[in-house]
Formats: C-alpha cells, sequence, structure tokens
C-alpha cells in the first residue's frame, strides 16, 4: 500500500532539501530563501569544491556531504542543483536515477534535447521536476497573469519587455567576468542567462511565445578571467539583444535587453490590450516596481497587486530580500506539491522549460555580432 502523502505544509514534517553547488547564487539567494520558507529544511549540501562546501556546511549549521552519492544515499526530498548549467546534465543523471525530486537552476541545460531527455527521464519515474523561475512567484506578474485570465485587458494585442541592467558590468556578478555566464558552449549570454526567465513569464503570463526572429550582439567582447585573473579572455556569448515573437493569438511581442548598461533602468512591459492597457516598471532593480492601467483617456493609475507574494509580506530590504521571498514561495509551492502526492505546482516544470529551450535555440540560429570598435 502507498505511504499517504506528508503534509509538509502543515508543520508535521519539513520537506528535506539537499543543496548542490553553494557558489554565489546559493549564498545570496537560495539558501537564505530555504531558511524563509515554511515546511521545508535545509538537509545538507555538496559542492564540489570540498572547502567551499565545508564554509557553507559551518555558516548554515547543516550537513556536508563529501560526494553526491552520499548525499543522494542520504534520500532528501528534493535535490536542488545551483551549479553551473553546463554540470546540470549529469547532476540530473544522477539524481533521477536516485529516484529524487528535483529543483533545477536556469539555464537548465545548454540544448532543448537535453531538456526533453531529462524531463522524460523524470517523467518515467513520476518525479516532480521543476526548474528555478523563481519570478513566477512574483505579485506583480502574478497580478498581469489574473488581468490576462479574467478579460481585464481583452484581447492582448501587442507585448513589448524592454530589460535595461548592469549585471555584465559590475564586479562581483557572474557576467562581469569570462566564465560560464558569457560563453556560449556554456550558456551564458543574456538571452539563456537573463531572458530564459523572461521567456518562461511569457509562458505564465500568457500561456506561451514562439520565437521568430533575434538580432545580438556582443558589445563587451573582452572581459577578466576570474577575480583572481585579471588577464582579458575572450568572450563570444551576447550580451544586449532585440528579440521578437508571437503570443499564441498571434499578438506579436519584442524583448529588448542588455545587461551591460551603464545607467541601469530595470525592467518595463506594456502590455496592449483591446480594453486597457498594463504598464509594469521596475526603476532600476529586476522586479518589485509597480503595476499601472492605462484607460482610453491616457490617465495611468496604480493597480493593487494580488497580496500573496507581496513585497510588503516578505519585507522591505530591497531586491536581495525580495529575491528570497520568490526562492521561499516556490520552495514553498514544491512543498505542498509534495506533501500532497502531486508532482505539479505553480512553479515552472521541465516540459515548460523546452519551450524555453525552443525558443533560445531559434533566436540563437541569428549571427552574434561583435561590437564593431573592438571587432578585428
Ligand atoms: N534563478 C536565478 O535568478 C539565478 C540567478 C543567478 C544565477 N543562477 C544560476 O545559478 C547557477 C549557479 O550560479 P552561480 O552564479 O552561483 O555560480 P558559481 O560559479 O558562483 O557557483 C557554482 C558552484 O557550483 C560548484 N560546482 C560546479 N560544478 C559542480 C558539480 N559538478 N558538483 C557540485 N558542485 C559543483 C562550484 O564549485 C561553485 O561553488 C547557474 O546555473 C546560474 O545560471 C540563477
Amino acid at each position: 500500500m502507498q505511504a499517504p502523502p506528508r503534509k509538509f505544509h502543515e508543520w508535521d514534517a519539513a520537506m528535506k532539501v539537499a543543496v548542490v553547488g553553494t557558489g554565489m547564487f546559493a549564498r545570496l539567494t537560495a539558501v537564505p530563501g530555504l531558511a524563509l520558507a515554511r515546511g521545508a529544511e535545509m538537509s545538507g549540501v555538496f559542492d564540489i569544491d570540498a572547502d567551499v562546501a565545508r564554509k557553507a556546511a559551518n555558516e548554515y549549521g547543516t550537513t556536508c556531504f563529501d560526494s553526491l552519492d552520499a548525499l543522494l544515499a542520504s534520500k532528501p526530498d528534493l535535490v536542488y542543483l545551483s551549479t553551473p548549467p553546463s554540470s546540470h546534465v549529469a547532476l540530473l543523471d544522477a539524481v533521477i536515477a536516485a529516484g529524487r525530486n528535483v529543483l533545477c537552476e536556469k539555464p537548465m541545460c545548454t540544448s532543448a534535447a537535453e531538456v526533453s531527455s531529462a524531463l522524460a527521464r523524470a517523467e518515467a519515474r513520476g518525479l516532480l521536476h521543476a526548474v528555478d523561475h523563481e519570478w513566477r512567484y512574483t505579485s506583480a506578474y502574478r497580478t498581469i497573469r489574473q488581468m490576462v485570465r479574467d478579460g481585464t485587458l481583452g484581447e492582448v494585442r501587442n507585448v513589448s519587455v524592454s530589460v535595461c541592467v548592469n549585471y555584465g558590468v559590475v564586479e562581483g556578478w557572474a557576467p562581469f567576468y569570462a566564465n560560464f555566464a558569457t560563453l556560449l558552449a556554456e550558456s551564458g549570454g543574456v538571452v539563456p542567462q537573463l531572458l530564459s526567465h523572461f521567456c518562461d513569464l511569457f509562458e505564465f503570463m500568457f500561456g506561451g511565445l514562439e520565437a521568430s526572429g533575434a538580432a545580438l550582439s556582443t558589445m563587451i567582447p573582452h572581459k577578466p578571467r576570474s577575480q583572481t585573473d585579471l588577464t582579458p579572455g575572450f568572450v563570444d556569448a551576447e550580451d544586449s539583444c532585440a528579440l521578437t515573437g508571437f503570443l499564441p493569438n498571434g499578438a506579436p511581442a519584442a524583448i529588448s535587453a542588455t545587461w551591460v548598461a551603464y545607467a541601469p533602468t530595470g525592467v518595463q512591459w506594456t502590455i496592449s490590450g483591446s480594453k486597457e492597457t498594463v504598464v509594469y516598471r521596475t526603476g532600476g532593480l529586476l522586479n518589485g516596481g509597480k503595476v499601472g492601467l492605462v484607460t482610453a483617456e491616457f490617465t495611468l493609475r496604480e493597480v493593487k497587486q494580488l497580496a500573496e507574494y507581496n513585497p510588503e509580506v516578505f519585507g522591505d530590504g530591497g531586491n536581495r530580500e525580495y529575491q528570497h521571498g520568490l526562492f521561499a514561495a516556490e520552495i514553498e509551492d514544491i512543498a505542498a506539491a509534495l506533501g500532497s502526492g502531486r508532482t505539479r505546482g505553480q512553479f515552472a516544470t521541465f516540459a515548460d522549460e523546452v519551450a524555453v529551450w525552443r525558443n533560445i535555440e531559434c533566436w540563437r540560429a541569428s549571427e552574434i555580432r561583435v561590437a564593431a570598435s573592438t571587432a578585428a
């Protein structure tokens, strides 16, 4: 007889989450987010760099596993993979073979075929499979999704989003360097690294996006190799782009993005419907801004966002703390699913990521131009 589902959300058992990879994102966002999540607790960490793993385990007061096998043998309810994208395929193989549910960082792999293959294997084992598109829990995006669904906007006729951030020019963020975040072969570049989130949001808010064309450029082709090796390395992935696509109803969509902006303005969405137009501006940040509705009289009125994941709920500690709240909300959603015997929730699945990667591959079929001033 099958064991009754565990009720993670009602506090009688916590979902045990083992963390693989304790680098920048885990340290700054995921682990603090996990600590906030109700019904979940960290059961241990593993990192291929033993010193990094030991330090993290000491800091978090958790078990330090000396191998992936040891971590899997401890039978966590969920394995969270927070390692660079090119390591995900091998790690997913091992996690799925061990019959563990998995939350994988984005970009999930390096191709749609790799994602499809992981999806098939996870489904065959009946496992929960999730991709860390935590922006689905942003109250603004959930509010817009509801406005699309309940007909507030009428028929959506055009969507444009502009992303103007400085991650690639700020020391301390991965895309400042010639590493996985800026190299094509390692799923680097602003499209897989950052816009994969936006692609998933199109899926979440509008039911899909079908990529059509792209202009891709690498405006800063040389970057320091690492924090300790400042000699310039050539980077080949795009840092700026203009992408197009269609919504399922045939409406055109445009995403214009750079992560090497000198003066970042953040994110701005304009969603034009047959009844009203939604504007969402984040004022220099990636999320957490205000949603406004433009009527036919051209007045902009603020829309009250859904309360469930509103920044007010998670405190007012700026974007970083906001990100912790998003990760916590995703973990709680996963815990609620597993606790009631489900493998689906509102989180993005590997199936959603297949759609994301089909789009990435379509856009990436375009040439990537290197900035004329520095090209040989
Ligand atoms: N969801 C988001 O908003 C978001 C934001 C930033 C980064 N990310 C993603 O998070 C992941 C990690 O990025 P990061 O900036 O923390 O990288 P990082 O290089 O700072 O950390 C990666 C860690 O993984 C470890 N590692 C590498 N291969 C491993 C393996 N096979 N087994 C165990 N440990 C291994 C490294 O030693 C390192 O400590 C990437 O996939 C990145 O795209 C997601």
